[in-house]
């Protein structure tokens, strides 16, 4: 039986080995594994590859959010904004800083519903976290107009939309401060945990910068207290390498979700995903929405498709929200669709045949 991955890192490993090993031998001759060179390297490179004054490299995307908030003062009495359907590092870092996350629907595009942001804003509201998911950018024009009407700090969580673009700008420089995973199976993936932060405001990037590093700038001088969430030189010399290659992986994974949706379109029980005009989605899932999910999914697993769904609970109605007792039908978008997400194989290594071979199981799952 034909077996396909949900990502498959060891074929992107394969097909860069020899670059990847000699970074990494460089780094280990010079024992370069703490910030450093490679470190500093990278920086420079993802900053200018973003068209950004100042890049921060930290220890991972959770991190990143964190760091930020702290960056731009957030903590007890106020309350942050962000969006029902995400992965809890960017709600879990707001309760972290001292705020209250304020959980907003989803719309079509899965992402933030703008139409529903503005009757969540008070008096305690000090910052927007939209979350670009599954690769495709919120309505950032739309977020960005609500944050300059009420004055509010815009914190982009860009960690599955590596290079994505709204009105062909880069997420992440849009508002105060873009952040980034590169978790292994990201679009732009290290081989450990890594993570930074992106902004062209100067005050912030120290801030965050002195905030990641034990609130140091200059070794035993600290100016306040913050955490250690630092990139190792490993991981830095390894995405320096991968990030020659993150423009034709991204056409790569654009290429094989034309060829899934067109496969697709045709089957009345999936609805492909939907790419708002002004969006350039990156697709770092290809999550469709379909009829008996459960059954499906189990029926691709057991012809070897490996499959996941993103996410099985929508934030507000998981057990860590209790506390909040937030009214749960106060996300009917988010409720409904969390039964019929299903995120198919999606990779830039993917294979045409491999796209046929899902979507040929999905058309008889459903004849
Ligand atoms: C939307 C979103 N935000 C934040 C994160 C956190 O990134 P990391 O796993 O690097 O901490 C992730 C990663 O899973 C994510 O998908």
């Amino acid at each position: 039986m034909k077996k396909i991955p949900f990502v498959d890192l060891k074929i992107q490993y394969k097909n860069i080995k020899n670059e990847i090993d000699n970074a990494i031998q460089i780094v280990l001759n010079e024992t370069a594994f703490i910030k450093g060179k490679y470190v500093e390297e990278f920086e420079k490179k993802f900053a200018k590859q973003y068209g950004v004054k100042h890049c921060i490299s930290c220890g991972n995307g959770t991190d990143a959010i964190y760091i930020s908030l702290k960056a731009l003062d957030i903590g007890l009495g106020d309350e942050v904004i962000t969006v029902a359907n995400s992965w809890i590092s960017t709600s879990e870092t707001i309760s972290q800083s001292g705020a209250k996350p304020i959980f907003v629907d989803i719309n079509e595009y899965y992402n933030i519903d703008t139409k529903k942001i503005e009757k969540k804003i008070n008096s305690k509201t000090k910052a927007i976290i939209p979350v670009h998911l599954y690769g495709q950018p919120a309505e950032m024009s739309i977020i960005k107009k609500i944050c300059k009407k009420y004055n509010l700090f815009l914190i982009e969580d860009c960690a599955q939309a590596h290079f994505a673009q709204w009105n062909e700008k880069k997420v992440g420089t849009i508002g105060d401060m873009g952040t980034f995973s590169f978790f292994p199976g990201k679009n732009l993936g290290a081989y450990g945990d890594a993570g930074c932060i992106i902004t062209n405001d100067d005050k912030f990037a120290v801030k965050a910068r002195m905030f990641a590093n034990h609130g140091s700038l200059i070794k035993h001088q600290h100016k306040i207290e913050g955490i250690n969430s630092r990139l190792d030189g490993l991981q830095a010399a390894i995405l320096s390498v991968k990030l020659k290659y993150i423009d034709k992986w991204t056409e790569s994974r654009i290429k094989n979700a034309k060829l899934y949706t067109e496969l697709l379109s045709s089957i009345q029980n999936v609805q492909t995903p939907k790419i708002h005009s002004n969006a350039k989605h990156v697709f770092h899932l290809y999550v469709i929405r379909c009829d008996s999910r459960d059954k499906l999914n189990q029926y691709l697993n057991a012809n070897g498709v490996s499959t996941s769904i993103h996410y099985p609970t929508p934030l507000p109605l998981l057990k860590a929200y209790d506390y909040l007792k937030l009214d749960q039908n106060d996300y009917p978008v988010s409720k409904n669709y969390k039964n019929q997400i299903l995120s198919l194989p999606m990779f830039p290594e993917l294979s045409k045949g491999e796209i046929v071979y899902i979507t040929d199981l999905i058309k008889d799952f459903y004849k």
